[in-house]
Order: structure tokens, then sequence, then C-alpha cells
């Protein structure tokens, strides 16, 4: 995609995938102030562990929201929920004004609900470009898709260099920048990441937090988890705390970066 070209945002993404049941509710003026994605009391359990216990939280279309705790807090289980990938998660999800409990993932991918999962979930044994193309696999529009791809490459020049390289070779950063180039390729509405900067040195963290303002400002809303609370609160408008499986504390980020007791738990300070 050249420079010239005006950003291809979300709300475009959402129509040129078409026929798509998800995106096929009606715009009254409700469900125009509707946020996005809503869980209501979710409760997830493995056996006899309750991950997560009545959670309750709200993303708006377009808005960057995080959800910050330790380890262990439950995030990654809430997200896998909304990805249809629990089972028996309890309480509700809904997604553009519908319910998705209960769902396929492939068929939250079609509705542009795309996670980038903790550890990145890349293919080591294929290469760069064949692990971007696993993005696309939903998608018809080859021409669409060779466009993104050539716009993924020039958003991350290190990737294109090494396009046929095995992506087994990569540093955990690049990974993640693949990992993200895969699921912008999906075209997300909602893109949910699952613990980007782990793992990583400082100056990919940065890379990282970069390319996801850059996904955000197309219009892509974004719901961050994140153990490195003071880079999500920074990046993001709301903020939610999770302990023990339940959202203890909300608002909006700058709010959460200040208040005492974020500061004293999440932020290493006392
Ligand atoms: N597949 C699983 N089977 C059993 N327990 C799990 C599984 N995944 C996570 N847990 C447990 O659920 C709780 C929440 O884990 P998780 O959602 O991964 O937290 P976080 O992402 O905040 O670190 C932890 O007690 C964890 O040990
Ligand atoms: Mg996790």
């Amino acid at each position: 995609m050249s420079a010239t070209r005006p950003p291809e945002g979300a709300r475009t993404a959402a129509r040129e995938r078409g026929g798509i049941p998800m995106n096929a509710i009606p715009a009254t003026s409700a469900a125009a102030a509707a946020p996005l994605l809503e869980l209501r009391d979710l409760h997830v359990s493995y056996g006899g562990i309750q991950a997560v216990r009545g959670a309750s939280l709200a993303v708006g279309d377009g808005e960057r929201v995080c959800l910050i705790g330790a380890n262990g807090a439950g995030k990654s289980t809430l997200l896998r929920a909304i990805c249809g990938l629990v089972p028996d998660a309890g309480g509700d999800i809904v997604y553009a004004g519908r319910s998705i409990l209960g769902s396929k993932s492939f068929e939250l991918v079609r509705g542009g609900l795309v996670m980038v999962p903790e550890g990145r979930g890349i293919f080591g044994q294929l290469t760069i470009e064949e692990n971007l193309a696993v993005g696309a696999y939903t998608r018809r529009d080859r021409a669409a898709v060779a466009r993104d791809l050539d716009r993924i490459f020039t958003l991350f020049p290190r990737l294109a260099e090494r396009r046929r390289q095995l992506a087994g070779t990569l540093s955990g950063g690049e990974q993640q920048l693949v990992a993200m180039g895969r699921a912008m390729l999906s075209r997300p509405r909602l893109l949910l990441l699952d613990e980007p900067s782990m793992g990583l040195a400082p100056l990919m963290v940065e890379a990282v937090f970069d390319v996801v303002r850059t996904i955000a400002s197309e219009g892509v809303t974004v719901l961050l988890i994140e153990q490195n609370a003071r880079l999500a609160l920074e990046v993001t408008g709301r903020g939610y705390v999770m302990e023990s499986g339940r959202i203890i504390l909300q608002g909006p980020s700058r709010d959460l970066l200040h208040d005492p007791k974020v500061r004293a738990a999440y932020l290493g300070e006392a």
C-alpha cells in the first residue's frame, strides 16, 4: 500500500469483509452507542480452579483499553474466553451487539475479533512470509491481501529483508512483530494482545508498542493485556486492574497511573 492511499482502517475492513452475520447488525442509535465488546459477569474455571470470578468490562468502538494484573490474576484466561478458547465460560460476552459465548474461534476471526496470544504462537519451521499468510487464511480478496502484506513489510523493514527466513531463527521481538503482522492480515476490528512485551529487550518493547499505537491510530479497537503496567497505561486511554480473577479497579489510564494502590502494587513504587 503506498503512502498516498488513505489508511484502510477497521471500518473499511468491516465493510469489505461483507456478508458476515457478525457485521450485519442494524446500526440503530442504541447499537452505535453500545460498546464493541462487553463482558458481563464472566466466570471461568479449570476443574476446581476458579481463574475468572465474575469479571465485567466494556471496550468502546475505536477505544484503546488495557487490562493489567500480576501473573496468575486470570488475564489470559479472560482473553481466551473472549476468543472461544475455554470450555464452559459462564456469564456473557457480547461483541458487536451479539452474544458470542460458545462461538468458534474461526467465526470470531471472520467477524474481526483477532488475538495475538501469549507466547506469540509463531510457527518456527515456517518462513516469516508463511507465518504472515496464516493470518489471511479466511480471506478471499487476494489483491487486498497482497496490498496488506506490502504494507506490513513497509511497517517492519526488518521482516521484509528476511521474508524467506525461518521464523524460529528470529529474536523474541521480531517474532512478536510477525505475530502482530499476522493479526493485521486478518483485518481486525478488535485486536486482543496478550503480553506483547513479555521477555523482550527494552528497545524491542518500544518498537512493539509503537506498532500498537499505529494499529490503533487506524481505527482498530485494542484490548491490551500486560504485566508491564506502566507501558500499558501509557498507550491506552482506559484501564482495568485484575486481581485473583476479579476486576478490582478501573478508570482512565492516566488516573490509574497516579492511583496509590496501582503505584504500590503494579508500578513498583512504595
Ligand atoms: N489450562 C489451565 N489449566 C488449569 N489451570 C490453569 C490453566 N490456565 C491457567 N490456569 C490457572 O488459572 C489462573 C489464571 O491464569 P492466567 O489466566 O494464565 O493468568 P494471567 O494471564 O493473569 O497470568 C492461574 O491460577 C493459573 O494457574
Ligand atoms: Mg497470561
